[in-house]
């Protein structure tokens, strides 16, 4: 399960998404905001992390108006490693070398042709583990409150 999220900016981007990971058979749950009304992105970007950091949702797919002040909400949360992406190849390096859960996009950044794009590439790209495995646990120990 994918958790989609974003802010009132991001909302038509949103349903854009959602209708891809329809078209690509990926199920997904959109935990809001459904409005244009003007929001908190920190909202937004802790509902759909706390769903990935639970296990209840595998990954999270967040918006907002640049993708960064959402992304910056859902690293907050443990075990959270949250991309903004605006680009293919941060999409894929992203998940190749830092298993990335969550992806951000900026609605005001990017078109829906590409943000397309990066969520289809950022959803079919594995971690190749091995020698960024190692990293990864330095991230875990940063967030444990222990030096790397
Ligand atoms: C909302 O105007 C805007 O600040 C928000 O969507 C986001 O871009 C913040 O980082």
């Amino acid at each position: 399960m994918i958790a989609i999220a974003s802010d009132h900016t991001g909302v038509a981007l949103k349903k854009e998404i959602a209708a891809l990971l329809k078209a690509l058979d990926r199920p997904c749950l959109d935990v809001g905001t459904d409005s244009a009304e003007s929001t908190d992105y920190p909202v937004w970007g802790y509902r759909a992390a706390r769903l990935v950091a639970s296990g209840e949702c595998e990954r999270a797919i967040v918006i907002c108006g640049t993708g960064f002040g959402i992304s910056l909400a859902a690293n907050k949360v443990k075990g959270i490693r949250c991309v903004l992406c605006s680009d293919c190849y941060t999409a894929k390096l992203s998940r190749m070398h830092n298993n990335t859960n969550m992806l951000s996009l900026g609605a005001r950044v990017v078109g829906p042709e590409l943000a397309k794009m990066i969520v289809q590439i950022w959803l079919e790209t594995p971690f190749e583990g091995g020698r960024h495995q190692k990293r990864l646990d330095m991230i875990s120990a940063i967030e444990a409150g222990k030096e790397p």
